[in-house]
């Protein structure tokens, strides 16, 4: 059976390959998670007090753009409205539970689009669908998704062209009728290039869903391979990952990833062709925490170092052993290889340390030169049929990456 072509708006979204994930709401000024409310059965009269202290002293969308450009992502997902039900944007009189109702007094998502804008980074707006706030979500479910659609119907013609919609929350009523059709109908109407994607959650993750969607979703998991044959329509893939152990703010949560997982996870993400939307949650008054932004910023160097590679490249067949892949992009292809360790001098250094012979398996076409994508140095190998073996040298000292990519220019 054949696999689908992917529309033009998927085929661009699988080229963004990394995003940066925001959840920031009323929850961040409690610096425990966004879920808070729920966990600790706040009533809502006593929650919603947050309203009255939301500042956003220090939310800076234009840092928050240009730290997403100097990590490599692509695009941002923000929370517009998170399961508390309080928007960032303004709701025009739907309620007045928004920002600008709010002592901040401004259009938060305004800012947000702007500052993307003005960066060069595709905006996308995550909207909950599960809604802690708005009454009608347990009382008259349908009046609710109407309320749901007007929302989202301001998101889709107040704020210019925008990269997609992110839903999530479905899976709190899975026997319900959500009205999918008449959602995704309200976003075509304004914006028939966005990206829909409605968040399958922790236990349906890769799931399809309704037709109208563009990426099926791996929340917190490592993706697997998509297997498209006989698919109606080509879906992209996308993994979104925290970078400690919550999505909002969690001020007391140090429990990170270090720095050369996050680069092993967008690569795993990368060798099945998925995106990776990697999670920041800023304080409460809107600052990215030190840590988050340094992680950021480091994931942005080894993307530069390597560079560029993990835009273009997709899946192609070819297998490596343990953790290497390959993906192709035009007539060369990347070898992701990993565990090297710097070679040379027997006192700074460990010897045994992964490098020497690559094998790859899959190769088709003719080989005809490898070099490190991090410096000019050509690597020697041999061809035999799809089988190739190169020789990677190890770091020279001064030189760790994590993960090194090496290109090769093939004759098709
Ligand atoms: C979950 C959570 C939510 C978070 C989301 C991100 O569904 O409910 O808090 O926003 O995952 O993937």
């Amino acid at each position: 059976m054949a696999i689908p072509i992917p529309e033009k708006r998927v085929a661009e979204f699988e080229k963004f390959g990394f995003g940066m994930f925001i959840h920031w709401g009323l929850y961040s000024q409690m610096g425990q998670g966004e879920w808070i409310q729920h966990m600790k059965q706040i009533p809502g009269e006593e929650y919603q007090k947050l309203q009255q202290t939301f500042t956003a002293s220090k939310f800076d969308a234009h840092k928050i753009a240009e730290t997403a450009k100097a990590a490599g992502a692509k695009y941002i997902t923000l929370t517009t409205r998170h399961h508390e039900g309080f928007s960032l944007f303004d709701t025009k009189g739907l309620n007045t539970y928004d920002a600008p109702h709010s002592p901040v007094g401004r259009d938060l998502i305004r800012e947000y689009v702007d500052a993307c804008n003005d960066v060069g980074i595709v905006p996308f707006f995550y909207h909950t669908t599960l809604d802690w706030y708005d009454p009608r979500f347990n009382n008259d479910f349908k009046a609710y998704l109407q309320y749901l659609r007007d929302s989202v119907e301001i998101l889709c013609s107040e704020y210019g062209k925008i990269g997609g919609l992110w839903f999530d929350g479905n899976w709190s009523k899975p026997n319900e009728d959500w009205e999918e059709d008449a959602l995704y109908k309200v976003i075509r109407k304004h914006q028939p290039e966005a990206i829909i994607v409605n968040n399958t959650g922790l236990s349906h993750r890769g799931e399809q869903g309704n037709p109208e969607l563009d990426s099926v979703t791996f929340e917190q998991g490592r993706p697997t391979p998509m297997d498209r044959e006989g698919m109606t329509k080509y879906m992209a893939a996308e993994m979104c990952h925290t970078m400690n152990a919550h999505w909002g703010y969690g001020a007391a949560d140090v429990n990170y990833k270090s720095l050369a997982h996050l680069i092993e996870t967008l690569c795993a993400c990368r060798r099945v062709g998925a995106n990776y939307l990697l999670n920041i949650g800023p304080t409460g008054e809107g600052e990215i925490p030190l840590m988050q932004e340094a992680l950021l910023r480091g994931i942005g160097d080894w993307i530069r170092y390597t560079g560029n590679a993990i835009y273009e490249g997709k899946p192609c067949g070819i297998t490596g052993a343990g953790k290497n892949f390959a993906l192709k992009h035009g007539n060369k292809l990347s070898f992701y290889v990993h565990d090297l360790s710097i070679s040379g001098d027997a006192n700074v250094t460990v010897e045994g340390g992964g490098a020497g012979e690559k094998v790859f398996e899959g190769v088709k076409g003719k080989v005809k030169s490898i070099r490190w994508t991090d410096c000019d140095e050509q690597l020697s190998f041999t061809q035999d049929g799809d089988r190739l073996t190169f020789n990677a040298t190890g770091y020279p000292y001064g030189k760790s990456l994590v993960v090194r990519v090496a290109e090769a220019e093939i004759d098709e």
